[in-house]
C-alpha cells in the first residue's frame, strides 16, 4: 500500500525549527517559525498562564468529554474579547477549537456545506498554511493583491479592485492585525474601504485573527472585525491563542460565526457541531480552561495585558534595532519598511536564493520568501545578523 506513496518536501516553515536544530553553529539565528523569544531568546510559559494553571490543577475535579462546542465560559470570554458587543449575541456563536488551525478546518467545513462553489480570495501572499489548509479541505480559491514587494507597500487600490470583481457570496479570507507574512495591515480609513467592497459585492468576511494584542491593543486589533459586525449580515472569525496567550502547543482557539438572526445562528451551530464531531469529535481543553480562567478574572486579565505588552513593545524595539544595524553594515539599502511593520513578521525583501546563502554560510535561519520572525532578534544577535545580510546583498 504505502509504496503508491512519494516522499514531500518538509514544510515550509516548520522544517525550519529541525533544521536551525540540527545546525552545530553557535552563531546561529533563528527567524523562521512565528513563536516570540525574550531577549535571552527563550519562549517561556507566561506568568498568568503559571498562575492560572496551578488554579486549574488545584480545582479541576474531572477530565471527562467536554461537549463539541468546549467550555461555555471559555467561548463566551473569547467572544466578548473578539467582539466587545453584547448586543451581537443572539446572532454569534462561538466554538472552542484545535488552535487557530483547527478553527480554520472547522469554518471550512462549514462553509463548504453552506456554498461548495464560493471561491474564498486570499491576500497574496498569506500565512503558508493557509492556501493547503484551506484547498486541502475542498475550498476554490483565489489570490486578491496585497503587497507590493517592490515599494514595501500595502497595496490597497490593487486588492480593492480584485475584490470588486468577486462574485456575490463569494468569501474574502482577511487577517485581522499583525499580517503573517508581511507585517502590513489595512489602516481605519482602508477597512472601511474594504468593508465597502464587501457590502456592495455581497461578500462574506472570513477574518483570521492568530495575533490579537501584538499591533496596538486588544481593543485597536479587534477594529476590523468590530468594524465589518456593525455592517455585515454574516461572517466567520477565527482565533488563536497561540502566540498572545503563548499556548502554541497546548492547542486553543476559537471560531465565531455571526448570522442573520437567532434562528440562523442555531441552524449553523447544528452543522458546527456535526463538523466538529466528524473531525476530531471534542477539543482539547487544558489550554481553553487556562484561557477562560485568565479572561474571567479581572486581575489576571490585567496581568495578561502587562505580558502581552511587553512582548509587543520588545518585537517593535526589534525591528527598529535591526533597521538601525543594517543602516550601518548596507548604507546602500533601504530597510525602513521593517518598522512600519507590526507582529511577528515582516519581508526582508531579498531572493529566496540570498535566503539560502544567509542559512548555508551565516546559520541565519528565515522562510524562503525572506519572511523574518522578529523575535529571533536581540542585542546580542543583532550585529552578526545585520553582518551576514549586508554579505549577501
Ligand atoms: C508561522 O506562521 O510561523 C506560525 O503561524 C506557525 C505556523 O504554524 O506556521
Amino acid at each position: 500500500m504505502f509504496e503508491t506513496l512519494e516522499r514531500l518536501p518538509a514544510d515550509a516553515i516548520l522544517g525550519l525549527i529541525a533544521e536551525h536544530r540540527e545546525d552545530p553553529r553557535e552563531s546561529k539565528i533563528d527567524l523562521g517559525v512565528g513563536v516570540y523569544r525574550t531577549v535571552k531568546g527563550a519562549t517561556p510559559v507566561l506568568d498568568v498562564v503559571k498562575v492560572a494553571e496551578q488554579r486549574l490543577v488545584d480545582q479541576q475535579t474531572s477530565k471527562a468529554y467536554i461537549g463539541t462546542a468546549g467550555d461555555p465560559a471559555f467561548n463566551a470570554a473569547m467572544q466578548a474579547l473578539t467582539f466587545a458587543d453584547p448586543g451581537l449575541n443572539d446572532r454569534l456563536s462561538t466554538w472552542q477549537a484545535p488552535g487557530g488551525s483547527g478553527a480554520l478546518r472547522v469554518a471550512a467545513g462549514v462553509l463548504l456545506r453552506a456554498r461548495p462553489d464560493a471561491t474564498v480570495w486570499v491576500s497574496d501572499p498569506t500565512w503558508a498554511n493557509h492556501v493547503p489548509l484551506l484547498g486541502g479541505a475542498g475550498m476554490s480559491l483565489k489570490p486578491y493583491p496585497y503587497y507590493d514587494t517592490h515599494n514595501h507597500v500595502l497595496d490597497i487600490d490593487g486588492m480593492l479592485e480584485a475584490l470588486g470583481t468577486a462574485a456575490s457570496g463569494d468569501i474574502v479570507l482577511l487577517h485581522a492585525c499583525c499580517h503573517n507574512p508581511s507585517g502590513l495591515d489595512p489602516d481605519r480609513d482602508e477597512w472601511q474601504r474594504i468593508a465597502d467592497v464587501i457590502e456592495e459585492r455581497g461578500l462574506l468576511p472570513f477574518v483570521d485573527m492568530a495575533y490579537q494584542g501584538f499591533a496596538e491593543d486588544v481593543d485597536a486589533d479587534a477594529f476590523a472585525i468590530r468594524h465589518f459586525a456593525g455592517r455585515v449580515p454574516e461572517m466567520v472569525v477565527c482565533n488563536s491563542c497561540s502566540k498572545n496567550f503563548g499556548l502554541y502547543r497546548d492547542r486553543v482557539g476559537t471560531v465565531s460565526f455571526l448570522a442573520a438572526d437567532a434562528s440562523a445562528r442555531d441552524v449553523v451551530g447544528s452543522q458546527v457541531s456535526n463538523v466538529v464531531r466528524t473531525l476530531y469529535s471534542v477539543p482539547p481543553d487544558h489550554g481553553a480552561a487556562v484561557v477562560s480562567m485568565i479572561l474571567n478574572d479581572e486581575s489576571l486579565t490585567a496581568n495578561w495585558k502587562l505580558e502581552l505588552a511587553e512582548m509587543r513593545d520588545r518585537l517593535q524595539a526589534v525591528r527598529g534595532l535591526l533597521c538601525e544595524a543594517l543602516k550601518a553594515e548596507a548604507p546602500a539599502a533601504d530597510f525602513g519598511h521593517l518598522v512600519r511593520a507590526s507582529g511577528m513578521f515582516c519581508f526582508l525583501g531579498i531572493s529566496p536564493e540570498q535566503v539560502t546563502r544567509l542559512k548555508q554560510d551565516h546559520g541565519v535561519y528565515m522562510v524562503d520568501s525572506s519572511r523574518i520572525n522578529v523575535a529571533g532578534i536581540t542585542e546580542a544577535n543583532v550585529g552578526h545578523l545585520a553582518k551576514s545580510i549586508a554579505a549577501v546583498l
